[in-house]
């Protein structure tokens, strides 16, 4: 396993503010906490050699990419042993299949998860181009291993040995469209894809983000279910671009340094059931009735104001893919056995009556630990209300997945 250490990745927008013995009853932000700042400092990536020396650790390279990069600086001979060393014993030690991998979402998702020190092999699966975009991202020298796998035919390969599945595969929206109107489509995609993943690799977590995620998360529960193999504690709808946009629009707002902002995200992930709880905002910070309204509807309708800027190119992709790097990287450090490690998803639930509901949930290495209910407790007028408000509509997104699911198991 990769020590903790080397995981300092700095994808999480969002800092711990020292309180690591944090109990349940009182949530650390979420998000990856950064371990130093030389991981901000490397962020970007694209240093001049001149700075590896100092980067070697904490850089999203690995330290022996730095140590490699130093070397070539040094311009010292390198014996053929040393590389092969290099790639045979990569410090990073997870799986991660992305399906779906050559879309808008899935390309940029797979370059960050190739930049991951926790991540040895990277399975790219498409129905097509995803080729390409495999033979691209493996001239990159980070630890990880680049496959690509085309077509239903390779489906399965590209799932065993698996420790996490990532599912971006899928129709995105036009101008006009709502999350729903995919359903159709994205529904049956989801379903093929979960089958296979519950026949090859079914103790991987899974992150669902193809849309409607309210529905296409019931549904994968469903399939799991039929097939046997359903973990409630791995199957998770990825709703962290909400939280990243939320803390985004917040910070701008009340100018407040962005990496410090924390805002909790509950509900589904869908107009109304998205449910920014801004009164839980950490570090504390009051906000108008105005305010709260504004942007509130600004989080809600976010995805909706990319899809029309895209204007029929399709919708957000480079800030997802983003977000979902994150919830990988969480998820990853879980598995490695870090103990501190909180995100917001959709997952199945009884924190409220509803059988599936977006909360912030403890991830460990058998997957979610404890759901957190202490964002819900103490809620504003306004906050109580969309909560109110959204369960109905967020309860029969949840039941058209099931039927779909359940419909499609007795016509088989
Ligand atoms: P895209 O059309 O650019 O890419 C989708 C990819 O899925 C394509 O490469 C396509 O070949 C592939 N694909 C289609 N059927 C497949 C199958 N059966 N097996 C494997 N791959 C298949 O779409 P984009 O922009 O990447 O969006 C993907 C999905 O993510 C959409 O459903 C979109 O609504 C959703 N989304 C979710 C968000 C969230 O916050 N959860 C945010 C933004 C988009």
């Amino acid at each position: 396993m990769a020590s903790t250490s080397a995981t300092s990745l700095s994808i999480g927008s969002t800092l711990s503010f020292g309180h690591k013995s944090r109990s349940l009853a009182q949530p650390k932000p979420l998000g990856v906490r950064l371990k130093s700042h030389a991981s901000l400092a490397s962020f970007s990536g694209l240093k001049a050699t001149t700075s590896v020396s100092c980067e070697a650790e904490s850089s999203f390279l690995g330290k022996e990419s730095g140590v490699a990069l130093q070397r070539s600086v040094a311009r010292k001979p390198q014996k053929q042993s040393q590389r092969l060393q290099y790639h045979l014993q990569p410090r990073a030690s997870f799986k991660v299949a992305i399906l779906g991998a050559a879309g808008g979402i899935g390309q940029p998702l797979s370059l960050l998860i190739k930049m991951s020190p926790l991540v040895s092999a990277l399975h790219l699966y498409d129905i097509a181009n995803v080729k390409g975009v495999a033979a691209d991202l493996s001239h990159c020298n980070t630890p990880s291993q680049v496959l690509d796998f085309t077509g239903a035919s390779e489906l399965p390969n590209s799932l065993k040995g698996v420790n996490v599945v990532v599912i971006p595969a899928g129709v995105p929206r036009k101008p006009g469209m709502t999350r729903d109107d995919l359903f159709n489509i994205n529904a049956n995609i989801v379903k093929s894809l979960v089958e296979a993943v519950a026949d090859n690799c079914p103790d991987a977590f899974i992150h669902i983000i193809s849309n409607p995620v309210n529905s296409t998360v019931p549904i994968a529960a469903e399939i799991l279910k039929q097939k046997g193999v359903y973990d409630p504690k791995k199957l998770f709808g990825v709703t962290t671009l909400d939280v990243v946009r939320a803390n985004t629009f917040v910070a701008q707002k009340k100018n407040l340094r962005l990496i410090d902002v924390d805002v909790p995200v509950v509900g589904g992930h869908a107009g109304i059931t998205i449910l920014p709880l801004l009164s839980k905002t950490r570090p504390s910070v009051s906000f108008t009735d105005e305010e709260v309204e504004e942007l509130t509807v600004r989080i809600q309708n976010a995805g909706t104001e990319v899809v029309e800027a895209k204007a029929g190119a399709g919708s957000a992709t480079l800030s997802m893919a983003y977000a979902a790097a994150r919830f990988v990287e969480s998820s990853l450090r879980a598995l490695d056995g870090d103990g501190d490690v909180y995100e917001c998803s959709f997952v199945q639930s009884d924190l409220t009556e509803l059988p599936f509901f977006a909360s912030r949930v403890k991830l460990g290495r058998k997957g979610i630990e404890a759901l957190i209910p202490s964002d819900l407790q103490g809620l504003t007028e306004y906050e109580q209300k969309a909560l109110d408000a959204l369960k109905p509509e967020l309860k029969a997104s949840i039941e058209k997945g099931v039927e779909f699911a359940q419909k499609q198991a007795v016509a088989a």
